[in-house]
């Protein structure tokens, strides 16, 4: 039997296929399942920093929003809720620790460098094994360059690395200028892995209604090319590890982010639509296909198709159709 185990930012998991945090990694109960069912790994649901800096506000006796709050949060939760969210989600991560054997990752979803890292000190506390940022600001303040909101990301990593003692990733979008250059030189901070992609809610139009809406929530099997071409491109360069998240579908997607680069691969969208109990056979399906192409360890068959490995490197770089339809057009 083949060994599915990897190292991932220095955490050894036992299995490469990590729960991507969402609504399922929110309760013991979930974590716990992922676990009999065989996960490497739980990214536990993102603590926003606007939950974490109204807790801290409200601990110095302020009464007033905290200046640092985007004006924003407030359409996405109910504050009054959330007043002790801080707590509960330390008590989520105790209780996780206490009651699986695999390693449990936090997450804080966060727009600035301000108040949040203080908070990681209780994360680790907690007994969190690692520690997974979830950042995206939108370029879409038209007034702010580039380099203006590449720099919080940045500034982010710095402020995180100074108090964390447990392992550091950053996930992010796809949306810079410059994609490759910027996930190498977040690679040169010091981070520990990089997760490429996060997947965001995206505005569709509902021509009857006349509204602007949510479109789909979940990913399907088209968007796994993001993570494949990016990590392909800059697995053999960066200076951390890279873990997949969008699109994985299925066990042969796993391998194919492996085969590109990958040290991990999240997944959040199938385990909606299917529930947990399709975990077994996405590993299987790794086993089998490791099984038939004798590969004992992922080390083995880890960046084979990788840009520097793979025969075909202008694969990754080649964006226009023209050769590919020209008999179809
Ligand atoms: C309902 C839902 C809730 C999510 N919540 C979070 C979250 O709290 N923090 C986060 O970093 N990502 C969150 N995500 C993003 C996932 O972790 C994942 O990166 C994204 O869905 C792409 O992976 P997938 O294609 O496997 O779904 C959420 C995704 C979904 C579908």
């Amino acid at each position: 039997m083949p060994d599915l185990s990897t190292q991932y930012m220095g955490l050894k998991l036992k299995s490469p296929i990590i729960a991507a945090s969402s609504g399922l990694t929110n309760s013991v109960k979930d974590i716990q399942e992922f676990e009999q069912m065989g996960i490497g790994a739980v990214v536990v649901k993102s603590i926003f920093e606007e939950e974490i800096t109204w807790e801290m506000n409200k601990a110095l006796n302020q009464t007033q929003r905290p200046s640092t709050i985007y004006p924003e949060i407030f359409d996405y939760f109910d504050i009054k809720d959330t007043e002790d969210a801080v707590s509960k989600y330390i008590k989520l991560i105790n209780d996780a620790k206490q009651s699986t054997n695999i390693p449990i990752i936090g997450s804080i979803n966060c727009v600035s460098s301000h108040e949040w890292p203080l908070f990681i000190d209780r994360i680790q506390d907690a007994g969190a094994d690692a520690l997974e940022l979830n950042m995206f600001i939108l370029p879409s303040d038209l007034t702010r360059n580039a380099e203006e909101f590449e720099k919080v990301y940045f500034e982010s990593i710095e402020a995180a690395k100074k108090v964390a003692k447990i392992p550091i990733s950053l996930k992010i979008s796809y949306y810079f200028s410059s994609l490759g250059q910027f996930i190498k030189r977040l690679s040169e901070t010091g981070i520990d892995g990089l997760v490429l992609f996060n997947r965001f809610y995206s505005p569709d139009v509902d021509i009857n209604k006349m509204d602007v809406i949510p479109s789909n929530i979940y990913s399907n099997n088209t968007d796994i090319t993001m993570p494949i071409r990016w990590i392909g491109l800059t697995s053999p360069i960066v200076k951390c590890d890279l873990a997949a998240s969008t699109g994985v579908q299925s066990g042969e997607d796993v391998v194919k982010l492996l085969l590109v680069g990958a040290k991990a691969v999240q997944v959040a969208s199938l385990f909606y639509r299917q529930g947990i109990k399709v975990l077994p056979k996405m590993t299987i399906d790794v086993l089998k296909w490791m099984e038939a192409n004798k590969f004992n360890t992922i080390d083995e068959f880890r960046g084979k198709l990788s840009y520097n490995q793979t025969t075909n490197p202008a694969a990754f770089e080649r964006t226009q159709f023209m050769k590919h339809f020209a008999g179809i057009i």
